[in-house]
């Protein structure tokens, strides 16, 4: 079988066909797929009828698995976390803000794969936001702003006792496990090279960026707040539509992304795995 990669019709995100996920790839093929994941960012092949073996088995020809804080892995997995909601849950949905995967961690995921098991008739689209489009178009005196700026990343807002997770109260179908390691601070540049391709991009957003190292708390309040409104813009996001079946890996060095509703009645369940770095420095 041939590899075919068609672009989305987006500003950037591509679909794969001709690769059986359930067998092992040939080195050519994970070359392939790697070379286009850096092109186009976010890969989503179709009509994969993957066990979790299965996504285990893609996961690893890309990296080690990443480290997942903060939310227990699926029963009998270690590697794996269930994205879950049911059709009556009412607690907010999970991961409905712009960020990019545990970016608060010394060295984070490379990439994250999600396995689309139950997807809702409407709604449920990921979105994702490309960072160095929005480098690239950024007003130059708001990249001079950011210039030579490291920004401080934390897992607090989200996942401390007292943060977003840390409130829930009204019932999550997911195992979310808040706790105090998430007033952890580790700094990354705003602006950074791509460990693998070398282009300049925007790393992170308000959120799990909590401001900026050495800046008074009002000037990065607020340049952190420019920052987002140019970074999340529509003209930088490519709209994800799920089907059952369908393995999606994006490349968290390169994007931004979040979940968003709109499927209130039905169920939704995909499983994840993080692609860690092979080396310090995020390769
Ligand atoms: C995530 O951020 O991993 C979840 C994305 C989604 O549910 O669409």
């Amino acid at each position: 079988m041939a590899i075919t990669i068609t672009p989305s019709g987006q500003l950037f995100g591509a679909s794969v066909t001709g690769l059986d996920l359930t067998q092992p790839l040939s080195s050519d093929e994970i070359a392939s797929v790697r070379t286009a994941w850096l092109k186009h960012h976010v890969l989503a092949f179709p009509d994969q009828a993957m066990s979790d073996d299965d996504l285990e088995q893609f996961t690893l020809q890309f990296g080690p698995f990443g480290d997942d804080p903060f939310i227990a892995p699926i029963p009998g997995r270690k590697y794996i976390i269930a994205v879950k909601r049911v059709a009556d849950e009412t607690a907010p949905i999970f991961a409905e803000t712009w960020h990019t995967d545990w970016s608060f961690q010394a060295t984070p995921p490379t990439g994250t794969c999600l396995f689309g098991i139950t997807i809702p008739p409407t709604g449920g689209d990921t979105l994702f936001a490309n960072q160095h489009a929005a480098f690239d178009a950024m007003p130059a005196d708001l990249r001079a702003r950011l210039e030579g700026k490291m920004a401080v990343h934390s897992a607090k807002g989200a996942y401390s006792p007292g943060g977003f997770y840390g409130n829930d109260d009204k019932g999550r179908s997911m195992d979310i496990r808040p706790s105090d390691e998430a007033e952890a601070t580790f700094c990354h540049p705003a602006i950074r090279a791509h460990p693998e391709t070398g282009s300049l991009g925007l790393f992170g957003c308000a959120g799990y960026i909590t401001g900026f190292d050495g800046m008074g708390e009002e000037a990065s309040n607020d340049l952190l707040m420019d920052l987002y409104r140019w970074q999340t813009r529509p003209e930088f996001q490519y709209r994800h539509k799920w089907q059952k079946n369908m393995l999606v890996m994006w490349d968290n060095r390169s994007l931004l992304h979040m979940a968003t509703g709109g499927y209130k009645g039905h169920d939704r369940l995909l499983h994840r795995t993080t692609i860690g770095a092979c080396v310090e420095g995020n390769l």
